[in-house]
C-alpha cells in the first residue's frame, strides 16, 4: 500500500484545491500558500479585534470605509463590497438582464468563475480567443463572435496585465454591449492612465488568499461609475430588499419590500467588519507592492522576444503583477527562467499579502532576474 503523504491543509479539510498541496512529494520549489505563517501584523490584527468589538458586525463603518478607500485608489465613483468575485460577478450578471439564450463573450483563459455567471443565469458563455502574446482576450476574437444574442463582453486582466480595452469598448458600443471587467488579478494596474475596472459598465474584483490583495482569504469588490446600477446592485448583493426610506423611529421594527430587479433575485453577498477592517491596511502594503515590484518585469515569457512584448504591453498599460506566466513549450528552454520567476513571485505574493520583512528580497530577485547572465542565455534560448 502506497504510504499516505503527508498533507498540511485540503482534501482532509474543507479547503479542497483552494487551501492545500502536498508536502514530501519531490517537488522542491513551491509557491507557498500559507507556510510562511500568518500574512497580517500586529496593526491588521489590532484592527480586526476592535471591528470583532464593535455592536455591528457586518456591513457596517469598516466595510463604508473600505468601499471609500477602495473606490478611491481606482479612481471609481462608487465601490460595493461583496463575499467574493465570484458573486461579485454574478450580481454584474444579473444587472445586466442576462436571460437564458443570451449570449456573453468571454475569454477562455480564466477561472471557471467568469464563466458559471453567466451559466448561473442561463447565458450563453461564447469564447473569444486571446492574443498568445498577453493571454488576454483579443478584441479582433471578440468582433468575430458578435451575433444579435450577444450581450455583453466579460475581459479579464489576467495576470495583472489590462486588456487592451479601447478597441474592446468600441466593440461594445457600436453594438450595444455591456462590458465586465474582471479585476480579479488586477486591483491598482491601470491601461492609458485608467485604472482597472474603470473603463467597463462594471469592475468585479477578489480578495481570496491568492490574490494581490485579501480580506481574511475571501472577499470581493464591485466598482461602477453607471449611477442607474447603484439601487440594482445594492438590492442583489442583499436579498432584493427594498427598505422602507421614511422610517425614522428606531424602537419600531425594520420595515422593508422585497422587489425583483428585471426579474433577477438576489442573495446574501455582503461583507463582514473584520474582513473590511484587516483590508484597510493590507491597502497600503498593495501600493508597497507596486514601488517593491517596480522594474520586475519578467511577468511574461511567451515564444517571442521578451523586449518585444513587455514594450508593447508597457506602451499602455501598469501591471498588477498579480502571476507570472510561463508557457508549456518554453518549460525545458528556460528553466533557469520559470525558477527565478517562481522565486521573485513567491516572494512578490508574500509582500503583498503583507509581509513587509520580504520587500528587500523581492527587489533583490527581481535583480538577480534581470541581470543574470544565465537567464540572459535562456531567453536567447526562447527567442
Ligand atoms: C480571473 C478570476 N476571476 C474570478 C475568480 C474568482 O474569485 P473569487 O474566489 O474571489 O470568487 C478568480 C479566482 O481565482 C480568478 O482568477
Amino acid at each position: 500500500m502506497a504510504e499516505k503523504k503527508e498533507k498540511f491543509t485540503g482534501s482532509d479539510t474543507e479547503g479542497g484545491i483552494t487551501s492545500s498541496y502536498e508536502m514530501n512529494d519531490g517537488v522542491v520549489l513551491k509557491v507557498p500558500y500559507s507556510f510562511f505563517g500568518s500574512i497580517y501584523d500586529d496593526d491588521e490584527r489590532g484592527m480586526a479585534l476592535a471591528a470583532m468589538e464593535q455592536d455591528t458586525l457586518t456591513m457596517g463603518p469598516q466595510v463604508a470605509a473600505f468601499q471609500k478607500e477602495f473606490a478611491a485608489m481606482c479612481g471609481v465613483k462608487h465601490a460595493f463590497a461583496v463575499s467574493n468575485c465570484t458573486t461579485a460577478m454574478h450580481v454584474a450578471t444579473q444587472v445586466f438582464d442576462i436571460k437564458p439564450g443570451d449570449e456573453v463573450i468571454v475569454t477562455p483563459n480564466t477561472f471557471i468563475a467568469t464563466s458559471l455567471v453567466v451559466l448561473n443565469e442561463g447565458g450563453v458563455p461564447v469564447f473569444a480567443d486571446i492574443d498568445p502574446r498577453t493571454f488576454n482576450i483579443d478584441h479582433a476574437e471578440i468582433a468575430k463572435k458578435v451575433t444579435p444574442k450577444t450581450k455583453a463582453i466579460y475581459v479579464v486582466h489576467y495576470g495583472g496585465q489590462m486588456c487592451d480595452m479601447d478597441p474592446i469598448m468600441e466593440i461594445a458600443r457600436k453594438h450595444n454591449l455591456y462590458v465586465m471587467e474582471d479585476c480579479a488579478h488586477t486591483p491598482g494596474a491601470d491601461y492609458k492612465g485608467r485604472k482597472a475596472g474603470t473603463i467597463g459598465d462594471i469592475g468585479c474584483f477578489s480578495f481570496h488568499s491568492l490574490k494581490n490583495m485579501s480580506t481574511c482569504g475571501e472577499g470581493g469588490m464591485i466598482t461602477t461609475n453607471r449611477e442607474e446600477f447603484l439601487d440594482p446592485i445594492d438590492k442583489l448583493r442583499c436579498m432584493n430588499v427594498d427598505a422602507w426610506k421614511d422610517q425614522t423611529d428606531y424602537w419600531i421594527p425594520s420595515h422593508f419590500d422585497v422587489v425583483d430587479v428585471n426579474g433577477h433575485w438576489g442573495n446574501n453577498y455582503r461583507m463582514n467588519e473584520i474582513q473590511a477592517a484587516a483590508n484597510e491596511l493590507v491597502i497600503a502594503t498593495e501600493q508597497e507592492l507596486k514601488q517593491v515590484t517596480e522594474g520586475v518585469d519578467l511577468a511574461h515569457v511567451t515564444g517571442e522576444s521578451i523586449d518585444q512584448i513587455l514594450d508593447m504591453v508597457e506602451q499602455t498599460t501598469s501591471s498588477a503583477k498579480e502571476i507570472y506566466v510561463a508557457t508549456k513549450q518554453q518549460r525545458s528552454a528556460t528553466e533557469q527562467v520559470v525558477r527565478a520567476m517562481k522565486e521573485v513571485a513567491t516572494v512578490a505574493q508574500q509582500t503583498a499579502a503583507g509581509s513587509k520583512q520580504v520587500a528587500g528580497s523581492a527587489e533583490m530577485l527581481a535583480g538577480i532576474a534581470r541581470d543574470s547572465s544565465q537567464i540572459g542565455e535562456a531567453f536567447k534560448l526562447v527567442e
